[in-house]
């Protein structure tokens, strides 16, 4: 094999993993999987330089590489370093880490609005997430946050600025997917603003996709926002023949009974959009916004939630059905006496296995 082609070894949290030169040491994280994956909140594979501005991935780096085994005196950004060969990454391992990113979430959190409880993005919102994993209870600013005027972006999409983080993702959506970006970053430090220029209404084919990609609940949906909460609704994965040339036509649709409360883009494991033959599964404005009837779609069938997800809530089609017979957890052995719950009471219907219910049990399956 070609010296320049040879995949490169390192170990992160004491895993080792092999990958291709030049991937990023975020990548090769997600490789091990979510939990030795550093958050990303401006990262985003699909787009191009992205990454860099938020440093919710920093990682330590204990040794450089096997040529230079000293360790980088500072937290590195994961999404912007790339990994070498004998580099030792430390991510959960360590301390350092785990302190920096309560900070860094800590910074994030200053001016971002505690407004979960009205805001549409409640329940797939990463910056929620990330306060969960890595949050304090308390805030240590009295200052009075950001705020904003408030700026119409059009007709579809709905800027709420104070909750904006700056992670330009949406930026690069408009200038890679494209050929008219009329919004971007305006002023500096903490006047920064997603902002129109000037006053137009974003108006392109696949500006819906700013939505999927806001990690916050910054841009909404406003065909939509406040109809429902994301998890009394039902994701399933849906395709129509679209021929918008770009779009994939593949999308997951929110349903409540059989109406469409809401159209987005299929997401992977990363909250990324999905990637169908090499390419991202971008999804265009027909189809997320006009497309609102199921008999739009051909629906394939439910979606794949995580079922550490607030979404995942009630549906049951992912989860582990974990192996809990009695023989199993003794270690192959037999009990030595078995009771029969129903000998000593009389609170279980015994006509109802309730080990091989699919779902949890309810107040009908204990009436007799
Ligand atoms: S509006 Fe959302 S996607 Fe755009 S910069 Fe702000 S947080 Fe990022
Ligand atoms: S994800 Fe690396 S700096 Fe934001």
């Amino acid at each position: 094999m070609a010296e320049e082609n040879k995949k490169i070894k390192l170990t992160i949290d004491n895993i080792t993993v092999e990958v291709e030169p030049g991937t990023t040491i975020v990548e090769a994280a997600r490789l091990l999987g979510s939990e030795f994956a550093p958050p990303t909140m401006c990262f985003y594979s699909k787009l191009e330089g992205s990454g860099g501005k938020c440093r919710t991935c920093l990682v330590e780096v204990a040794a450089g590489s096997a040529a230079d085994p000293r360790p980088m005196p500072k937290l590195v950004a994961s999404c912007r370093t790339q990994v070498m060969e004998g580099m030792v990454v430390k991510n959960i391992t360590s301390e350092r880490v785990l302190d920096a990113r309560n900070g860094v979430v800590e910074f994030l959190l200053i001016n971002h609005p505690l407004d979960c409880p009205i805001c549409d993005q409640a329940g797939e919102c990463y910056l929620q997430d990330l306060s969960y994993d890595h949050g304090e209870v308390g805030t240590r600013t009295e200052f009075v946050r950001r705020t904003f005027k408030r700026e119409d972006i059009g007709p579809l999409i709905q800027l709420h600025m104070t909750r904006c983080i700056l992670c330009y993702r949406c930026v690069m959506v408009a200038d890679q997917l494209t050929d008219k970006r009329v919004h971007g970053i305006v002023d500096r430090g903490d006047k920064a603003a997603i902002s129109t220029y000037i006053s137009k209404a974003i108006d392109n084919d696949f500006s819906g996709n700013m939505i999927d990609v806001c990690p916050v609940g910054a841009l909404t949906d406003k065909t939509f926002r406040f109809k429902n909460r994301v998890w009394f609704t039902k994701p399933v994965d849906a395709h129509r023949d679209c021929e918008t040339p770009g779009c994939c036509g593949k999308a997951t649709l929110w349903l409540r009974g059989e109406e469409v409360f809401r159209v987005t883009s299929r997401k992977d494991p990363w909250g990324e959009v999905q990637s169908f033959d090499g390419k991202p599964g971008w999804i265009c404005n027909t189809c997320r916004f006009d497309k609102k009837k199921s008999s739009d779609w051909v629906v394939e069938g439910l979606t794949q939630i995580s079922r550490h997800s607030v979404i995942g809530a009630n549906k049951y089609k992912v989860l582990d059905v974990p192996k809990e017979t009695i023989r199993e957890v003794m270690d192959g052995r037999d009990p030595k006496l078995l009771m029969d719950i129903h000998a000593v009471s009389d609170v279980n219907n015994p006509a109802i296995d309730l080990s091989k219910l699919n779902r949890p049990a309810h107040s009908g399956d204990f009436e007799k």
